[in-house]
Formats: structure tokens, C-alpha cells, sequence
């Protein structure tokens, strides 16, 4: 039997965090790595005032234990938030997470049997190809780029390969920043549908949703609405599951996510949840639901939205005149974008290079469900400002022209 410690550490390298984490610990190294947001976008002072809030008045229940399902308050708002989005769940079919990570956890626990065959996007998350290698699944590989998926191969991945389960980012993807369109949405749905397949729709980016390049400010009069989750399109809803975040739109270190779906699994995911870790932290749920009690979710995320979609703009046009043949797609979402490094270069050997000369990118074959992608790299623009995205992409042309050269 394969050693699944493994398989978990493969989409990890050590030797990439170790230079990853010293690029940020140097602290003259801009880093595009890592799709983090905006440290200067978190409502720090907010959040100071929503936690002596709580410790005021609910101080002892916010220090206690609490149940594996969440807090009540924090459950009525994330049912609201889907209700925006077009999404109708009851606070019952809502189980909070700690992170979406611990809901693909869970998902795949629960809806993966050990071996089973998994349609999965790729490229797509690599830490969702982490939880997942857990049940060693038999991969059916999808290819998606920023303009769509490969709904052939979907077919195909259902009918030959057997999946009853698919895992895809349909909105904001990671990493290529693609978004799925109600087109594609409702035949993946349709597909999904007469296979009696599960969908996992990991809508950790789906807030973060920007005017097509060159099409204005997200936000303005105008712009397309996002594309509402999979769940809002009410065909085959018993086996459509819906992960959520707080980490992309808010504050990560709150550790908070959700999974909403059939009551039935959330019933069986709150048990699993149980055995894993008792509940999520009490304290960050209720200083989340009394933030949110007070400040519209919604504006604070079209603030963001602005700030990434300028962004998102000044790092392409930065490729766009550095690197004009590379190949790459612009983002519709989420934090980053997908570049084919010129020459196929190895982007893993290239890195030290990189952070030498004062930047650092992510090498992303690991989020390739089998690999074989070294010259790609993923890009992030959420955490790093106009100037350091140009000076980031200047730095790597050096290294660049440099190892063509070499
Ligand atoms: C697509 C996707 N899903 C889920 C997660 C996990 O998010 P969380 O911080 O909520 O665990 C991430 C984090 O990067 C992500 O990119």
C-alpha cells in the first residue's frame, strides 16, 4: 500500500516552503506567493471593538464550550449571505468549519470512499488535492483554464472514468482566477445530474469577482452580477455541497468556514466534525457574528474588490509588456493567475534565483493533479501593492533573461 504521508507531502515540497518562508522572513523579498488577502484591507480596529463587545457582554459562553455545528447568530448570517447570493439554505443545513480546509476534509471523508474514483479541475487547489489524497482516489484530471472548463472531459470523467463525486472552484479559481459561466455552471450541473454525481462547489474566492479587463470598476454601474454558486440553480440539490469562507473576504486568522448541502450529510459532516476537533474556536464565531451584526459584509468586500481588481490590472500589464509571449490568462476572480514561464523554464529551479534577486512566486505544478507543469507558476496580487507588483515583475525578468541566457 502507498504511504499516504506521502502523497501529503508531495503537494507541499519542503524545500519550496522553506524558501517560501524565508522570502517572507526576510522581509526585502516581494512575494506574489501565497493567495492571501490584503493585509491592510482587514478591519483590524473593528474587530478589536466586536471582540470587547463580546467579552463584555457574552464574556463566559465566548470562553466555554460550544456545540460542533457553530453558533446560532453566526449561522443566521451566513444563511443570509447565501440568501444574497441566491443560494436558500435553513440554518440547520449549515455546519461552520474551521476553514473551508476542514470541510474538504470532511467532504472527502465522507463522499469518498478510499480508492473511489474523483473528478477534480486541473490545475486546481493544491491544498484540496492534500485533503483528498487522504482517501487515495482513483484522479479523473479535468482540464480548466481561465476561460472555462473542459466539459468533454467531464463527460467523460463521469460516463468511462465512474466519478460520482467532482471538487471544482467555479468561481474565482485558484489558481488560474477563472470564472465558470451560468452556461458552463448549468451543464456541469446537467451532467453531474444524470450521473447522480456529488458537487463540491469550493466557493472560498466566490465574492471576489471582477469586471472582465478593461470593463470598468468592479462595483460600478454596469458590471456584470457574479455568477451565482451552483446550489442557487436549484436542479440536483441533494447532491450539491457549498463551501464558504470567511478567510478570502474578511480575515483568515479567524478560521472560519462553512459547508452548507443536503441536511442529511451535514447531519453526518457535524459528527465527523465532532470526532476531529469538538467545534469551531467559540470566541472567533461570536467576535465574526457580532462584527458582522454591526458592519455590512457586502461593502467591506466591494472595498476589497476594488483595491484587487487594480491589482489584478497592473500585474497583467506588467506581464503583458515584460513577458508579451507568455503564455497566461487574465483573471475574472480571486487572488491570482496561472503563467507559463518563457523557454519552458524549470520554475522550481528558477526560485532561489528569484528570491536572490528580490521577488517569489509559488511554483505551481503542485496544484496539477499529476504533475508535469514545471514551467508554471502562480502569481498573487491580493497582498502586495501597485509598486512592488511592477518591481516584483521586473526583478523576475532578470532572473528570466538571465537563465535563458545561462
Ligand atoms: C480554493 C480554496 N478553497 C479553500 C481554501 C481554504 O480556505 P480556508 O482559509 O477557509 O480554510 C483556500 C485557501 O487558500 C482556497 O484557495
Amino acid at each position: 500500500m502507498q504511504n499516504p504521508r506521502a502523497d501529503v507531502w508531495h503537494r507541499h515540497p519542503a524545500d519550496v516552503e522553506r524558501q517560501l518562508r524565508g522570502a517572507v522572513a526576510a522581509g526585502n523579498v516581494v512575494t506574489l506567493a501565497g493567495g492571501v488577502p490584503a493585509d491592510e484591507l482587514f478591519p483590524s480596529v473593528q474587530l478589536d471593538e466586536a471582540m470587547a463587545s463580546v467579552m463584555r457582554d457574552d464574556g463566559a459562553a465566548a470562553l466555554q464550550y460550544g456545540w460542533p455545528e457553530g453558533h446560532d447568530r453566526l449561522r443566521e448570517h451566513i444563511v443570509a449571505w447565501m440568501a444574497a447570493e441566491g443560494v436558500e439554505v435553513s440554518p440547520e443545513a449549515v455546519l461552520v468549519t474551521s476553514g473551508a480546509q476542514q470541510g474538504l476534509h470532511l467532504l472527502g471523508r465522507l463522499l469518498v470512499p478510499e480508492g473511489a474514483p474523483l473528478a477534480v479541475e486541473t490545475p486546481t487547489y493544491a491544498s484540496a488535492l492534500q485533503a483528498f489524497d487522504l482517501r487515495q482516489p482513483a484522479w479523473r484530471a479535468v482540464p480548466r483554464t481561465a476561460s472555462g472548463l473542459d466539459l468533454g472531459c467531464l463527460a467523460d470523467a463521469f460516463e468511462r472514468g465512474g466519478a460520482r463525486v467532482l471538487y471544482l472552484v467555479a468561481t474565482g479559481h485558484n489558481p488560474t482566477g477563472g470564472v465558470l459561466t451560468e452556461g458552463e455552471r448549468l451543464e456541469v450541473l446537467r451532467l453531474a445530474e444524470r450521473h447522480d454525481a456529488w458537487v463540491i462547489d469550493d466557493d472560498a474566492y466566490g465574492s471576489i469577482h471582477f469586471a472582465r479587463c478593461g470593463r470598468g470598476a468592479s462595483g460600478a454601474p454596469g458590471t456584470p452580477k457574479r455568477p451565482s454558486p451552483l446550489r442557487a440553480f436549484g436542479r440536483h440539490l441533494d447532491r450539491i455541497v457549498h463551501l464558504g469562507s470567511f478567510s478570502k473576504v474578511l480575515a483568515p486568522g479567524l478560521r472560519i468556514g462553512f459547508i452548507a448541502g443536503p441536511a442529511s450529510l451535514i447531519r453526518e459532516a457535524t459528527h465527523l466534525k465532532q470526532a476531529l476537533d469538538l467545534e469551531t474556536a467559540t470566541l472567533t464565531q461570536r467576535v465574526l457574528a457580532r462584527w458582522l451584526d454591526v458592519h455590512p459584509l457586502d461593502q467591506h468586500i466591494a472595498r476589497c474588490i476594488t483595491v484587487y481588481q487594480r491589482r489584478r490590472d497592473v500585474l497583467l500589464d506588467a506581464i503583458h509588456a515584460t513577458f508579451p509571449h507568455a503564455r497566461r490568462e487574465p483573471p475574472d476572480g480571486g487572488f491570482s493567475l496561472l503563467l507559463h514561464l518563457p523557454d519552458r523554464l524549470d520554475a522550481r529551479a528558477l526560485l532561489p534565483e528569484a528570491i536572490r534577486a528580490g521577488m517569489a512566486f509559488e511554483p505551481a505544478d503542485p496544484y496539477f493533479v499529476h504533475g508535469g507543469e514545471p514551467s508554471a507558476v502562480r502569481l498573487s496580487f491580493s497582498n502586495v501593492d501597485e509598486y512592488g507588483i511592477r518591481l516584483a515583475i521586473h526583478r523576475l525578468a532578470g532572473v528570466v533573461e538571465r537563465a535563458k541566457v545561462g
